[in-house]
C-alpha cells in the first residue's frame, strides 16, 4: 500500500456542457499518485440541495466560480494537506465542519463535491485499483440498468413541454451493452420520426431530441411509436420512464401545466399521471409531485407503488435522513443519488445505503450540467446501485459515462451480472 498522505490540493476553473464555469480539484499524494474530479451542476435543483458558490456580478451571467476555486486553493487545501486520503469519512466531516453553514454555501457545494470526489480518486489510485473495484471492496456488484433520455423537456428545453425527461429502460436486455444497442435503435427511430414530422429541431440540455410537441401526451405517443418502429415490444423489452420534475411547475398544491394550459391541484395531478400509467408502458416515474407535496407523494405511492417505481429526486436531495423519513411515510419506493446534492462522497453513500436498507430502488444520477468526469459510473457499479441515469444518447459528456460502464462490464465479464429487471420493484413488470 502506497503512502496516501495528501501533499497538494489544487482547484481550477473548467467548463461544463452548457459552457458554464465549474470547479475541478486535483489531489496529489506524497507518493506522487493523484485524483481528479469535476463538479456537475443542476438546472432543476431541489431547495434542500447543497448550494453551489457562484460569484454573481456580470461575468458569465453571474455563474463564475472564482470564489469556489479560491476556497479549494485556500481554506480547503490548508485543511486537507497532511491527511490520509483513505480517510474519506474524516475528510468529508472536516469539510462540512470547515464550511459551517449546513448547506455548504460558504465554501461552495461545487468546491466541496469536486474535492471530496478527487480525494476518493486519489485513495483508489493509492490502492492500485480502478475506482469501482476500490469501492466494491470484494463484494459482488451488478452492472446497472441504464435509464436513457429520448426527448428532453422542462427546464432543459426552455419548458417546451412540462415533463422534463422522456426516457427508456431496457430491463429485458441481457447485458448493459445490449441495453445500449437497443436504446441506440430507439434514439435513431425517434430522430427519424421527428424528421418525418418536420419536428427535428436539435437536442435539449442532456442530448435528448428537442420536444417540439403540442402536448405532453404527444411526446408519450411519439416515444411509444419510436420503440415500436425500432422493432421492440413497448413495456416488455423497452419500457418508458419519466422524470416529471414537478417542483419546477408545482408549489403549494398548485400545478401549472403551461403546455396543456391546465392548472391542477395535487389530486388532479395524480389523476393525470394515473391516466398516463394506464395508457402508456411506464415502469418508473420520478418526482411526480412537487418537493413540498408530501401528502401527494403518499397518495400517489399508495395508488401506484405496487406497479411502478416512484423516485424521489428534489424530494429527497440525496439525504439519508429524508430517505429514512420517506420510507416511514411510504412516500415513494426509490431514490435518485446525485453526489452534488449531498456535497460529499460520504453523505452520498449514506443516502444510497439508507435507500437499500428501505428496500428502495437506487439510481446513481448525473446532472444536466456535466463534463468528461466519469466518477458516477464508478459509483454506480462499485456501490451496486442497480440503476444509472445520465441523460440521453448523444453528446460526449453523456456518452463518456455510458462508455465507461461498457469498459467495466467487459472487465467484469463473468464476475458480475446485468441488473436488468432485478433493479426494479417487482410490480413494474406488468406489461
Ligand atoms: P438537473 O436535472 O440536473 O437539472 O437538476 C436532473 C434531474 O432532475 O434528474
Ligand atoms: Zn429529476
Amino acid at each position: 500500500m502506497m503512502d496516501a498522505t495528501i501533499a497538494t490540493v489544487r482547484g481550477r476553473r473548467v467548463w461544463d456542457s452548457r459552457g458554464r464555469p465549474t470547479v475541478e480539484t486535483d489531489i496529489v499524494l506524497k507518493s506522487g499518485l493523484s485524483g481528479r474530479a469535476i463538479a456537475p451542476a443542476g438546472a432543476s435543483t431541489g431547495t434542500g440541495e447543497a448550494v453551489d458558490k457562484r460569484d454573481g456580478g456580470t461575468a458569465f451571467g453571474g455563474l463564475d466560480v472564482t470564489g469556489a476555486v479560491a476556497a479549494v486553493n485556500g481554506e480547503i487545501a490548508e485543511a486537507l494537506i497532511g491527511r490520509d486520503a483513505r480517510d474519506q469519512d474524516g475528510i468529508d466531516k472536516a469539510l462540512i465542519a470547515l464550511d459551517g453553514t449546513g448547506n455548504l454555501a460558504r465554501l461552495g457545494g461545487n468546491a466541496v463535491v469536486a474535492t471530496s470526489m478527487a480525494v476518493l480518486h486519489a485513495a483508489a489510485a493509492a490502492s492500485g485499483q480502478p475506482l469501482w473495484r476500490h469501492l466494491s471492496q470484494g463484494r459482488k456488484v451488478r452492472i446497472p440498468l441504464p435509464e436513457i433520455q429520448i426527448f428532453g423537456g422542462g427546464a432543459h428545453a426552455a419548458r417546451r413541454v412540462d415533463v422534463q425527461d422522456f426516457m427508456v429502460m431496457c430491463p429485458a436486455a441481457s447485458s448493459f451493452a445490449e441495453a445500449l444497442d437497443w436504446t441506440a435503435e430507439v434514439y435513431r427511430a425517434a430522430g427519424a420520426l421527428m424528421k418525418q414530422a418536420g419536428k427535428l429541431q436539435g437536442v435539449a440540455d442532456e442530448g435528448g431530441f428537442w420536444p417540439a410537441f403540442a402536448s405532453n401526451e404527444e411526446a408519450l405517443d411519439a416515444l411509444v411509436r419510436a420503440i415500436e418502429s425500432a422493432g421492440f415490444k413497448p413495456g416488455v423489452e423497452v419500457a418508458i420512464s419519466l422524470d416529471i420534475a414537478a417542483s419546477e411547475f408545482g408549489r403549494g398544491g398548485v400545478y401549472k401545466l403551461a403546455l396543456d394550459e391546465r392548472e391542477l391541484d395535487s389530486a388532479g395531478m395524480i389523476a393525470l399521471l394515473s391516466r398516463w400509467l394506464e395508457a402508456y408502458p411506464i415502469i418508473s416515474i420520478e418526482d411526480p409531485l412537487a418537493e413540498d407535496d408530501a401528502e401527494g407523494f403518499k397518495a400517489f405511492t399508495a395508488a401506484h407503488g405496487e406497479r411502478c417505481q416512484i423516485i424521489g429526486d428534489d424530494y429527497l436531495v440525496t439525504n439519508a435522513g429524508r430517505v429514512e423519513q420517506a420510507a416511514r411515510d411510504k412516500a415513494l419506493n426509490a431514490v435518485l443519488i446525485k453526489p452534488n446534492q449531498s456535497g460529499t462522497v460520504t453523505g452520498t453513500s449514506a443516502a444510497l445505503e439508507a435507500g437499500k436498507a428501505a428496500g428502495f430502488g437506487t439510481i446513481v444520477s448525473a446532472r444536466s450540467g456535466e463534463t468528461e468526469d466519469v466518477t458516477i459510473a464508478h459509483l454506480a457499479v462499485g456501490w451496486d446501485s442497480g440503476q444509472f441515469k445520465v441523460g440521453s444518447f448523444s453528446r460526449s459528456e453523456r456518452m463518456a459515462k455510458w462508455n465507461e460502464i461498457l469498459r467495466i462490464e467487459e472487465e467484469l465479464a463473468g464476475e458480475a451480472g446485468f441488473a436488468g429487471w432485478s433493479a426494479l420493484p417487482p410490480g413494474a413488470r406488468r406489461w
